[in-house]
């Protein structure tokens, strides 16, 4: 397994140009499911789980065309089976997001239950039971969900509690119903707000996605459009957030600054100089510490729990005491084990992470669990005294495109090392 080494100590300095965003190029991949024609997608970004999605499309037959410049044109004129496999969905949770595509434009889907998850039990109950409500039939057989229908039927949805992909799936599925379906209480997030944008260039009658009421009018058929994905707003924040923690000074480009506005104002807040332009955010801390803060997570527009584990990072060598508290996922901590073994003074009580900042950490060999805790051991380890080894960076590889080289690219000491032959210890 592939791992990082970072000897930590520099501040990063120089500009750098973010990716388009994950979370929306994976929901609008799946929508291109959808159409009666191909679409392509622009600004995609080259993570594993962009590989992981063309794959599962592949494996249904759908025709899949990549150019240099990352735009995918997507034809799903050949798709031969509506199946996700679990060997797919277990490797990539928001497979899940092909369900209501492939029910409503083809009255059927068997799709693979995601399972267990490192930061949290995750059900998707809230994505059955608004296919059910719209009027699919759905059983859980053999670990996976089986879908049918004829015509999807329009109707009230009030979302039990915020879900951005069961907003997603919710939304794909109503745009071919018969009727107008409501979701209330829907996720108000950018990246659903890029897809309703994406469908209704297809053709779809979508409106107020971004407020937490989504008006979908159905309508009998979409074609493919040109779309191109929005910026990666959680990579522009890990970015913004190691700056600061190693006291540098960055300008992130080509991002999307108002997408930002409640972690821009916790790096105010703890003592950055912070400039603003159409698509760029520059960060300076001018050589200062930075002061610890104070942050809870919650669904868009409050603070992202995609961003939890950077700011639990920088609070860690940040002046002061600081408490990080998290709302949306159960057990999305495994990075504070972690950080502690590179001599973080950190204690977990209940769902709040309490740290008394130290002036630095000391490198050590850590263990990725997850997407966002990875960049948080990444990030640790660029002020740490010495080398840190960052296993398992698959993890890092499915969110981040070239995390190490754009690190590089702004004076981090960070290299890949080629994985180990296994040892047999049995
Ligand atoms: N939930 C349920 N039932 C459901 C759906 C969700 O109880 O049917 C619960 C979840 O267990 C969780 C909460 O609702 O406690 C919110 O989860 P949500 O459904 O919003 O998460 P998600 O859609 O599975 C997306 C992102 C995550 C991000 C969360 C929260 C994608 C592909 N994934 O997940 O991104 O953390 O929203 O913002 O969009 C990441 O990029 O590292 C990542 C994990």
């Amino acid at each position: 397994m592939e791992r990082l080494l970072i000897r930590g100590g520099n501040s990063l300095d120089g500009d750098i140009r973010i990716s388009g965003a994950k979370n929306a190029a994976l929901p609008i991949m799946a929508g291109t499911l959808l159409a009666d024609g191909p679409s392509v997608i622009g600004n995609i970004p080259d993570l594993h789980d962009i590989t992981t999605t063309m794959e599962l499309l592949g494996r249904m037959g759908v025709r899949l065309t990549v150019d240099e410049r990352m735009r995918v044109e997507i034809d799903p004129r050949s798709l031969t089976n509506c199946h996700a496999p679990y060997e797919m969905v277990k490797t990539m949770r928001a497979s899940i997001l092909v369900l209501g595509p492939l029910l409503a434009r083809y009255g059927e889907a068997d799709v693979s239950l995601p399972g267990g998850c490192a930061i949290g039990t995750r059900p998707v109950n809230l994505h059955v039971e608004g296919l059910r409500a719209l009027g699919a039939e759905i059983s859980v057989e053999n670990g996976y969900i089986r879908a049918r229908c004829s015509r999807l039927k329009g109707a009230r949805l009030v979302m039990d509690l915020v879900t951005v992909t069961g907003t997603e799936n919710l939304m794909m599925a109503a745009a071919l119903a018969d009727g107008t379906s409501v979701i209330e209480n829907a996720a108000r997030e950018p990246e659903v707000v890029d897809l309703a944008n994406y469908l209704n260039a297809m053709g779809a009658k979508i409106s107020g996605a971004g407020t937490d009421t989504i008006t979908v009018e159905g309508v009998e058929r979409m074609q493919g459009a040109h779309y191109d994905v929005l910026p990666d707003r959680i990579e522009t924040g890990t970015f913004l957030v190691a700056a600061a923690m190693t006291r540098g000074r960055i300008r992130v480009k080509n991002t999307a600054p108002p997408l930002l506005d409640s972690l821009i104002a916790k790096l105010r807040d703890c003592g950055a100089d912070i400039a603003i332009g159409d698509d760029w955010i520059a960060l300076d801390m001018d050589g200062r510490r930075p002061k610890a803060v104070n942050v809870r997570t919650a669904p868009y527009p409050a603070f992202p729990t995609d961003m939890q584990a950077q700011l639990c990072a920088l609070n860690a060598v940040a002046d002061g005491v600081g408490m990080v508290t998290e709302t949306v996922f159960e057990n999305r901590f495994m990075h504070i084990l972690e950080i502690q073994r590179m001599g973080a003074e950190v204690k977990l009580e209940g769902h709040t992470a309490i740290s008394t900042g130290v002036e630095y950490l000391t490198g050590a060999p850590v263990m990725a669990t997850d997407l966002r805790a990875s960049a948080s051991l990444v990030l640790a380890g660029l002020v740490a005294k010495g080398d840190t080894l960052v296993d398992r960076i698959y993890h890092i590889d499915r969110g981040y495109e070239c995390i190490e080289e754009k690190l590089a690219q702004l004076g981090a000491d960070i290299r890949r090392m080629p994985g180990e032959l296994a040892v047999n210890h049995a």
